[in-house]
């Protein structure tokens, strides 16, 4: 009796302890294969609106708690578009695809998709796949095709069949690196920004949206974050293994403050759309740079907390500003107003005014 205690006593600590280890911030989505029932992989995030997979052919996989193995023609895929992902990603302009999993032979080409976020073969945002024995990443910006192509790739002979800790990241800057069980085996640059990405993509494991690039293996862990993991919290994770659930951090994970919401949901997009003509880094008329954090809260041209000290707040209540053009509307007052009064939060150091300026721009790529 008091052994089994110490045994279970001994389970809990080693649970909670490796998930504590997890790296959280800026976690999009995260599937850990523990639901092994039902036709869905559950996101268990904690983050936005559960992005859950569903299992196409029941018949094509072999579940366990903490796995799930591919060995049919299927695909997981989400119901919804993943737009969670791609919007944080566009804004950030970087992104951590990490996977733990098996691949059940070093020939599946394609590349086979292991992890994607796409429309068919020719039109992704990005996919981490395996082709022959290179793990492959396509990853779309301004420079790159439709299709993510120029590719980053490890080189041959990295893919094995047994339990891999893979990782691909993408600083806002354009540079990428591969990971294999903590270490770095490729770094390259992906120039340009990713703001054509396209926020109607579903995302998909083992196998294309619209099929045809069949990828067979087990899966332990999938785990996408909006920033570039450094080198050292890889490697918390690839300490923290294949097993390590999200557990307790649902419940520690931050709240976004009401003001960091409204930064992202309306006011980037207003100061793009009403001020940043005039008002960014290369165009700062009257000395005023309001697509800057630093810049806008140390030029006290917005005191956090008191729109009434806030110089931009004066300018618009008064109509002065935007200088030339139509007033901002009623609605949009109100909300500056109570996003100074609420904190000023940004939640980017810089506003990328390509992201909020054409809204149908996504479309018109593929026309
Ligand atoms: C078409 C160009 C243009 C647009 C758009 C524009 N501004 Fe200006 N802004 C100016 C110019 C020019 C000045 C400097 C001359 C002046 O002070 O009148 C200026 C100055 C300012 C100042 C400094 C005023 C002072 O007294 O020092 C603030 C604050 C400001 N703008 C805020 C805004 C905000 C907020 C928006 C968007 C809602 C905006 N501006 C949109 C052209 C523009």
């Amino acid at each position: 009796m008091r052994l089994s205690l110490a045994i279970l006593l001994l389970f809990a600590f080693s649970v909670s302890s490796s998930a504590a280890s997890r790296v959280r911030a800026g976690l999009q989505a995260f599937y850990d294969f523990q639901n092994a029932d039902g036709q869905m992989v559950k996101d268990r995030s904690g983050f936005g609106e559960p992005l859950d997979l569903r299992i196409a052919d029941a018949k094509a996989v072999r579940r366990k708690k903490g796995s799930l193995t591919i060995f049919g023609d299927t695909v997981i895929h989400s119901d919804r578009s993943a737009k969670k992902i791609s919007k944080a990603v566009k804004q950030s302009g970087a992104i951590t695809i990490e996977a733990w999993i098996t691949p059940a032979n070093r020939s599946q080409d394609g590349p086979a998709r292991m992890v994607t976020l796409s429309r068919n073969s020719n039109e992704r945002n990005f996919t981490l796949g395996q082709d022959g024995s290179r793990y492959q990443v396509r990853f779309r910006t301004r420079q790159t095709s439709n299709n993510g192509i120029p590719e980053t790739a490890s080189d041959s002979r990295v893919v094995q069949k047994k339990l891999q800790h893979v990782v691909y990241t993408r600083e806002r800057s354009g540079r990428t690196k591969i990971y294999i069980d903590s270490k770095q085996v490729k770094q390259r640059y992906v120039g340009a920004p990713n703001s054509n990405w396209n926020e109607s993509y579903r995302l998909a494991l083992g196998n294309e949206l619209s099929g045809g690039r069949p990828w067979r293996g087990t899966y332990r862990l999938v785990a996408i974050y909006s920033r570039a993991l450094s080198p050292k919290e890889i490697s918390q994770n690839f300490r923290a293994g294949a097993g390590a659930g999200i557990g307790r951090t649902i419940a520690e994970k931050p709240k976004k403050a009401p003001g960091e919401i409204l930064f992202e949901n309306k006011i980037a997009a207003i100061l793009s759309q009403h001020c940043l003509e005039c008002h960014d880094t290369a165009t700062s008329k009257g000395d005023v740079d309001l697509s800057r954090k630093t810049a806008a809260i140390d030029g006290d041209l917005i005191a956090p907390g008191n729109s009434r000290k806030s110089l931009v707040w004066e300018t618009v209540a008064s109509d002065d500003m935007p200088e030339k053009r139509p007033a901002l509307s009623a609605e949009e007052k109100e909300l500056l107003k109570k996003w100074i009064d609420a904190g000023a939060h940004w939640t980017t150091e810089v506003i990328d005014p390509s992201i909020y300026e054409h809204k149908s721009e996504a479309i018109q790529v593929f026309v």
